[in-house]
């Protein structure tokens, strides 16, 4: 008995194994294959699942880890999601906007740091028109030639999304949440559609932004399948940056008590995610850093290549509240960049100020 149960484990293992080499060596794996992949228990195979992400990243990138400034310009939004924090009818938040003068001085702080890279992240917030934010682009530009400028300011008409691309915006990040339709509206009120949101990246990505997609690990009523919906939908955009961190729940949304998505989960969809597009940039985000001290570091030694610290001023760090307990000092503040780099080496890896362009 008990030897059969030993031989069952170790083909088990096997088999696991062999499914990494081939999503290794094919960029992808049946449903069912993926599924296995997801939960697994057995710690070695994850730990060889982790170390094949972190080879093949490593082969791209090298020991490199970009770091991007990222400034929180807006926590107004138009928009009601059910999960996040700055929801329009959250009215226990106080509302900011920075001004184009507050912004440059965040870059400006940022660009004497090392930073190459400005994030312009926000709600979507119709005070900033076309214009508005199209100057703000324009003016960074102007001061720092040399510097990408990412926008990730939500859904826009295609003619606005120009507009900003030719003011000299470089990317764009706009997650897609969730690749199945019915979770997607269990997330977002009616006026909001995944058809929508795929239209807005297929239109970034025709404009020639760099784009990034992406979704949260562990959001109410996400499964399996719907996460299977998610890895395809990403082989099949071929986005060059993807950004997934776990579901936090955050006290004042309707989804004040559902429960957080978990660090094992968010490194295995990590390392899945740099098997299948070996070369995309994937940051160890905010939230995951939130969910465990070490939750980083953990989440490159599964494949991630780019940290985001944040440059916002600290009244806006306090009030851009997605979700609960959010980390905003210490590594992850822009500011302590000495901090962010010696967690790095003590992983093996250097922090890099340059700008990072995706190699897709
Ligand atoms: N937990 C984790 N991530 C969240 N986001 C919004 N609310 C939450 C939350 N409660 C993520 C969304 C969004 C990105 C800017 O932040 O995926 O696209």
């Amino acid at each position: 008995m008990a030897k059969n149960e030993t031989d069952l484990q170790i083909k088990e293992c096997g088999n696991i194994r062999q499914l990494i080499h081939r999503l290794r060596q094919n960029h992808t794996l049946s449903d069912q294959e993926l599924k296995e992949l997801l939960v697994t228990e057995h710690t070695e195979d994850l730990e060889y699942l982790y170390q094949s992400a972190r080879q093949i990243c490593d082969s791209f990138y090298g020991k490199k880890i970009y770091a991007r400034g990222l400034i929180e310009f807006t926590n107004y939004c138009r928009n009601n999601c059910y999960y996040c924090g700055i929801r329009r009818e959250n009215h226990k938040i106080e509302r900011y906007r920075l001004s184009m003068d507050d912004i440059l001085k965040c870059a400006d702080e940022g660009y004497l740091l090392g930073f190459r890279t400005f994030v312009l992240q926000g709600g979507e917030d119709p005070y900033y028109t076309k214009e508005k934010l199209g100057e703000i682009v324009s003016c960074l530009k102007r001061k720092y030639p040399n510097c990408a400028v990412t926008l990730s300011f939500g859904e826009w008409e295609p003619e606005v999304y120009q507009y900003w691309y030719n003011c000299g915006a470089d990317r764009y990040l706009l997650r897609h949440e969730t690749a199945d339709p019915l979770h997607y509206g269990l997330l977002h009120p009616k006026e909001m559609t995944l058809k929508n949101r795929k239209e807005c990246l297929e239109q970034l990505k025709q404009t020639g932004y760099q784009v990034g997609a992406g979704f949260m690990v562990g959001s109410p009523g996400q499964t399996l399948d719907t996460l299977i919906q998610d890895l395809r939908y990403l082989e099949k955009l071929q986005p060059h940056m993807i950004g997934i961190g776990p579901f936090i729940p955050q006290k004042d949304t309707p989804f004040a008590d559902q429960p957080q998505g978990t660090l094992t989960l968010t490194l295995r969809l990590l390392a899945i995610l740099r098997l299948m597009l070996p070369k995309v940039l994937l940051p160890a985000t905010t939230a995951l850093g939130s969910i465990h001290p070490n939750g980083r570091e953990m989440g490159i030694l599964a494949g991630a290549n780019v940290v985001m610290p944040n440059l916002s001023p600290a009244q806006a760090r306090e009030r851009y509240v997605l979700y609960d307990h959010k980390i905003y000092s210490g590594a992850e503040s822009a500011q302590n960049r000495k901090d962010l780099e010696n967690r790095m080496r003590t992983i093996g890896y250097e922090l890099c100020m340059e700008r990072g362009d995706s190699l897709m």
